[in-house]
This record gives C-alpha cells, structure tokens and sequence, in this order.
C-alpha cells in the first residue's frame, strides 16, 4: 500500500483575466511570470531546461548529486523534507537516498502534476510517506496534521526565488522560516550574478525555445481569453539587465495594435514592451545578507567550479516565528 495523502487547499488567486486585465491597464504594461506555466507552457519550460544554453539544471543537478551525502551530514536524517513547487520532482531524488526523511511534502499549483509525482515517488521510494499539498505556495506552505513530527527541511532549488523581486524574495524566505520553525533548515538553489554573454545567451537558446515560452503567453491569451493577439505581432526580447542583477524578458510589439479583452481596449505603440519576467541573479555576499534579514544563516554553501551556480544550506536563528 502507498503511504500518500493528498491536501487541497483551493488557492484564491487572481485569475489569469484579472492578471491581464490589470496587467496590461498600467503605464508600463506587465504580466506576472507565474502565467507562462499552462500545459504547454510547462512542456516548454521543461525543453528550456534541456537546451545548452540554459546552464542552470545542468550545473544544479552535477552539484545535488555530488554533494548528496555532505548535505545529509549537515542536516541529518529523518527531517520532514518539503519542496514548494516540486512538479515533477525530478531533483529531490538526488537527495531522498542520502537525506531519508520521515515525510517528503511536496507543494504544487496543478493538482494532476501533484499527483502523479507524489504517485510515482510512493512508488519509487517505499519507505517514503507523501503529503502531497496542492496551493500556491507564494501565498502560504500548509503542512497537513498527518505529517510526522520532526525537524523540517525545505528544499528550493531552480533558482525559482529569482522571480520575485528582492523585496518579495526577503519576505519569502520569512515565510519559509516561519515554514520549517525553529531548528529547521533551507537548501536554496541560487543562480549567480555573472558575465552579460553567458546570460543572455542562457535567455536567447539558438534554438529559440525560450522565445516560444514567451509568446506562449500570447497563445494563451487567445486561447483561454479569446483575445485577439497574434503571437506573430510580437518579438521575444530577454537581457541581463546588469545594474539591477535581473534578467528580464519581454514582448515586443512589431508594430501599433490594439488588443480587446471583456471591453477594454489596449493600446500598443510599435516597439512597445509587454514585462513578462524577471530573474533576479544574487552573489552569495547579497545572498546571505537577505537570508539573515529573514531569520536564516549560512550553515555552508557551494559554488560550482566555474561560478555558474550556488547552492545554500542554512539554518534558522533566533526561537519562535518572526513576523514577516
Ligand atoms: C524558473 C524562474 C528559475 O528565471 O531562469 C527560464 C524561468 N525563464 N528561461 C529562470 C525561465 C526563461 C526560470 N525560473
């Protein structure tokens, strides 16, 4: 018998018309990267990840891999291991032999995803008791009552944190330290700040999959809103913007438009950009800095040989939840 629950905690988030609606009624128009991620979107995001370009998967899981055991050393066994946005949660079973925690929760917004990971992995790892948790855990990290006592660990790896702004990122890692309590622990993957090339290539693969994950977002504005765009009138525009350490990505009018939605009218002047993401890349200095402002110190961290990559170990400070 597999050992999974499954927790819905049916999410109150903006839909993805309010998101455009309002997204595109500013000054400067934008739309929240969360948005790339319907099934296609997915699917391309996945293909990102196998382009040789896009360095971070390849570098994070050769450092997971390696450093398995010494990471297992440093946290111990037996931790409740929860991994916010775990999808298929291909990189924790890196980790699940060496770290043998009491209970692996992994948190996702697509409750089908969810479940056939959580399904897959009570297979894969018998011994391995699931709480699969369905929210959007940029809002809050339930862990259900079912759960196993015991020290927690979380586990973020993907750089995902480089979405949200420093601001956000800082009360993220607060909730995340709210999460794991006291004694418990944070393993981060973090991409690094480093040369314009290598990262504007990252974001511009010669074989142009990142660009299609952009426009993507066109399809979908089509498809699920019916709206009048065409992906074909706009361009894929991703740099690493260096002053502000973010990459951003955008879309490009070719040309003056316009687009309906529910009776608004958009205007868009030729060269005019759509915001579609930012990736805020970090020096392990502004790091750890923005961790301890949220409770957390480093325990021990790792840079890959060529400065591509940085993954953190840390640990709370202090007793008793901070208030973020
Ligand atoms: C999933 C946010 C970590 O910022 O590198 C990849 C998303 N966008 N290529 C990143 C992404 C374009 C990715 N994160």
């Amino acid at each position: 018998m597999e050992n999974i629950t499954y927790h819905d905690y049916k999410p109150a988030t903006l839909s993805f018309r309010d998101a455009v609606i309002a997204g595109l009624s500013g000054e400067c128009k934008s739309i929240p990267p969360k948005f790339f991620y319907d099934e296609r979107g997915s699917k391309l995001f996945d293909r990102i990840c196998e382009q040789p370009e896009y360095y971070p998967p390849l570098v994070e899981r050769k450092m997971l891999s390696q450093l398995a055991d010494e990471i297992a050393s440093l946290t111990g066994t037996r931790r409740v291991l929860i991994e916010p946005g775990a999808g298929n949660a291909t990189k924790v079973r890196l980790l699940l032999d060496a770290l043998r925690p009491a209970a692996f929760v992994p948190m996702d917004i697509s409750f089908d995803y969810l479940k056939s990971t959580a399904r897959e992995l009570a297979r894969e790892y018998s011994w391995l008791p699931v709480r699969a948790v369905c929210v959007d855990f940029t809002h809050s990290m339930p862990i259900p009552e079912q759960t196993p006592e015991g020290q927690r660990l979380l586990f973020f790896p993907g750089s995902s944190l480089g979405n949200f702004d420093p601001d956000d990122a800082g009360d993220y890692l607060s909730l995340v330290r709210n999460t794991v309590g006291d004694n418990g622990m944070l393993l981060i993957g973090v991409d690094t700040r480093k040369s314009k090339s290598l990262l504007d290539a990252a974001y511009n693969d010669a074989a142009g999959i990142t660009a299609e994950f952009n426009l993507n977002l066109l399809h979908r504005m089509r498809k699920e809103l019916g709206m009048d765009c065409n992906p074909e009138n706009f361009r894929h525009r991703a740099f690493y913007n260096s002053e502000a350490g973010r990459i951003e990505m955008h879309l490009v009018s070719r040309h003056k438009q316009e687009l309906r939605l529910n009776g608004h009218c958009f205007n868009f002047e030729a060269g005019e950009s759509l915001h579609t993401e930012n990736s805020y890349k970090y020096t392990p200095e502004e790091f750890i800095l923005m961790a301890s402002r949220s409770g957390f110190r480093d325990v021990r961290h790792w840079v890959d040989r060529d400065g591509l990559f940085a993954i953190y170990l840390l640990e709370s400070t202090g007793s008793g939840p901070i208030d973020s």
